[in-house]
C-alpha cells in the first residue's frame, strides 16, 4: 500500500498538564493561572480555586498516567506531547530552588513513555503561568519574567536532557493578543491593557523563547526546539482588494510571531504597525542578538480557517479558536461553531514552508464533540465516533497532499488524544479523545477510561503509516 508519509513520521497525540493532570495543589505544586479560571477564557476569574473548576482534578492523569500511556502505546504512538506545569517545578515562579516532587513526576512520566518507545514532546509553557507571577508581576508585561523562565527552563533542560529530544517554548504564543491572562499571565484586565504593554509583553516572550532555544542547544546538543503558534489560514471574504488587504494585515498580526522565531528579527510590517499605533518596543542591549537564536522547527495548532473583510458591516465575529475571524460561507462548523476546513491544513503547511523552509510539526488538530457512551456488544462500553474519524481522516489526507507538495512534515499529534478539560470553555463535554473518560460537566463520573471506535482506526492509520487513509 502506498503512503506519502515518510518513514519515521512522528504519529501521536497531545495534551497539556493543566487540562489533564489534576493534583492542582498537591506534591508541592503552586497555583497556576488555570486554577482561578473555572469557566475558561469566557468567564470571570476567581480569587481562589473553586470546586466548580474541573481542571483541579482534570482526568486525574497525575495518578493514572501509567494506564493512559499504556493505551497510547497500544495505538502505536511514536510521540506524546504534554507540557510541564511550571508551578509544579517552581511553585511561585520566582522561587530559588525547584520542587523535587514535581521534577520526579515528569521523570516518571517520561520514563513510562520511553519504556514503550514513545518520544516525549514537551511544551515548556502551556497556558499555566504560576499565579504568583500573574498577581505580583503582571505576568509577561514584566521583564523579570524572562529571568524566572530562564531559571525554570535551565532546570528542566538539565534534568531531562537524556529523556526529551523535542521541546516547544510557548503554546500558541500569538494567542496572547486575544487571551492575555490565560496565555501571558497578564493580570491587568484585557480592556484596560494598553497595546504598548501588550506588545512589550510579546517582546519579553519572544526574547525568552530565543533564550530557551540558545540554552537548549547548549545544554542538549542533540535536541530540537521549536516555537508553537496558533495557525489560522485567512481568506479574503471576496476578491475585493479591500478584503485582500484586510486579510494580509490580519495575517501579519499572526505571522509576526513565527517570523521572529524563524528569521531572528522583527519584520518591517510590524515596525510600521508599531509606528501607526504609537508603540515603542523597549529592547535591552543584547535582545536583538538573542533573537538570532532561531528555532529548529515550526510547530502549530490547526483547527479552523477564517475570512477577513475590509467592510465593517460584514465583520461579524465567528466563533473560531480564540482568535475569532469572519465566518466562511462555504464551510460547516462543529457543535462549538469552529469551522471545519481540511484543505486549510494543506494550505497552511505550504504557506509556512514557502515562508521559512523549516521542518513543520502539526502538534494540535482535532474535533471537539459531544460523545455518547454506549454498550459495545461485548459487555463493555464504547463511543461510535464516526464524525471524529471523518474529521481526522480528511485532515490527514491533506497532510499527505502537502507532503506530496514537497513540504517537510515531522509529525502529527491529535489534540486531546484522551478526553480532557477544554481550554476555552473549561468543560468535559467537549471531547477530542480516542479514549473516553467518564467525567461530566458537573464533576460527576468514575474517571474510568473506554476506547472509542476512533481508537482502533488511529491504531491502523499509525500501523500502516497512513496508507489506510482515504
Ligand atoms: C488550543 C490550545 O487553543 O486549542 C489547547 O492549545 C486547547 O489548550 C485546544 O485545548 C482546543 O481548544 P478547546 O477550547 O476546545 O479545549
Amino acid at each position: 500500500m502506498q503512503t506519502p508519509f515518510p518513514e519515521g513520521f512522528l504519529w501521536g497525540g497531545a495534551v497539556a498538564a493543566n487540562q489533564c493532570e489534576g493534583a492542582y495543589n498537591s506534591y508541592g505544586k503552586g497555583l497556576s493561572t488555570q486554577d482561578v479560571m473555572p469557566q475558561g477564557i469566557a468567564g470571570p476569574l476567581t480569587e481562589e480555586p473553586t470546586e466548580n473548576n474541573l481542571k483541579l482534578i482534570g482526568i486525574d492523569f497525575y495518578h493514572r498516567y501509567k494506564e493512559d500511556v499504556k493505551l497510547f502505546a497500544e495505538m502505536g504512538f511514536k510521540v506524546f506531547r504534554t507540557s510541564i506545569a511550571w508551578s509544579r517545578i517552581y511553585p511561585n515562579g520566582d522561587d530559588l530552588t525547584p520542587n523535587e516532587q514535581g521534577l520526579q513526576f515528569y521523570d516518571d512520566l517520561f520514563d513510562e513513555c520511553l519504556k514503550y518507545g514513545i518520544e516525549p514532546l514537551v511544551t515548556l509553557s502551556h497556558y499555566e503561568t504560576p499565579l504568583h507571577l500573574a498577581k505580583e508581576y503582571d505576568g509577561w508585561v514584566n521583564r523579570k519574567l524572562i529571568g524566572f523562565y530562564e531559571r525554570y527552563v535551565t532546570t528542566v533542560f538539565n534534568r531531562y536532557k537524556d529523556k526529551v529530544k523535542y521541546w516547544l517554548t510557548f503554546n500558541e504564543i500569538n494567542s496572547i493578543l486575544e487571551a492575555p491572562f490565560m496565555s501571558g499571565g497578564i493580570y491587568t484586565p484585557k480592556e484596560k491593557l494598553s497595546k504598548q504593554d501588550l506588545y512589550q509583553a510579546v517582546h519579553h516572550e519572544l526574547v525568552a523563547s530565543a533564550l530557551a532555544v540558545k540554552l537548549g542547544h547548549e545544554i542538549m546538543p542533540g535536541a530540537q526546539i521549536g516555537c508553537m503558534v496558533l495557525s489560522m489560514p485567512t481568506y479574503p471574504l471576496t476578491p475585493n482588494p479591500d478584503d485582500v488587504i484586510a486579510c494580509m494585515e490580519s495575517e501579519h498580526k499572526n505571522d509576526f510571531f513565527a517570523d521572529v522565531h524563524a528569521r531572528g528579527e522583527y519584520p518591517n510590517y510590524m515596525k510600521r504597525y508599531f509606528r501607526d499605533h504609537g508603540i515603542e518596543i523597549h529592547f535591552e542591549p543584547g535582545d536583538a542578538e538573542l533573537l538570532k537564536n532561531t528555532v529548529d522547527f515550526i510547530s502549530f495548532s490547526y483547527y479552523v480557517s477564517i475570512c477577513e473583510t475590509g467592510d465593517p458591516e460584514k465583520r461579524i465575529a465567528g466563533k473560531g479558536n480564540l482568535l475569532g475571524g469572519v465566518p466562511n460561507p462555504h464551510l460547516e462548523a462543529s457543535e462549538w461553531g469552529w469551522q471545519i476546513d481540511p484543505q486549510g491544513l494543506r494550505y497552511v503547511l505550504n504557506r509556512f514552508y514557502d515562508r521559512y523552509q523549516k521542518p513543520l510539526f502539526i502538534v494540535e488538530n482535532g474535533l471537539g464533540a459531544v460523545d455518547q457512551l454506549t454498550d459495545d456488544g461485548n459487555g463493555g462500553k464504547t463511543v461510535q465516533d464516526d464524525y471524529r474519524i471523518k474529521y481526522l481522516n480528511d485532515h490527514l489526507v491533506q497532510v499527505g497532499e502537502a507532503i506530496l507538495d514537497g513540504v517537510e512534515v515531522m509529525g502529527y499529534t491529535t489534540w486531546g488524544c484522551i478526553d480532557i478539560v477544554s481550554a476555552s470553555t473549561a468543560e468535559m463535554k467537549k471531547r477530542y479523545g480516542f479514549i473516553y473518560v467518564d467525567r461530566n460537566n458537573d464533576g460527576t463520573g468514575t474517571l474510568a477510561r473506554y476506547k472509542k471506535k476512533s481508537f482502533d482506526w488511529y491504531k491502523e492509520v499509525i500501523g500502516t503509516n497512513g496508507a489506510t487513509l482515504e
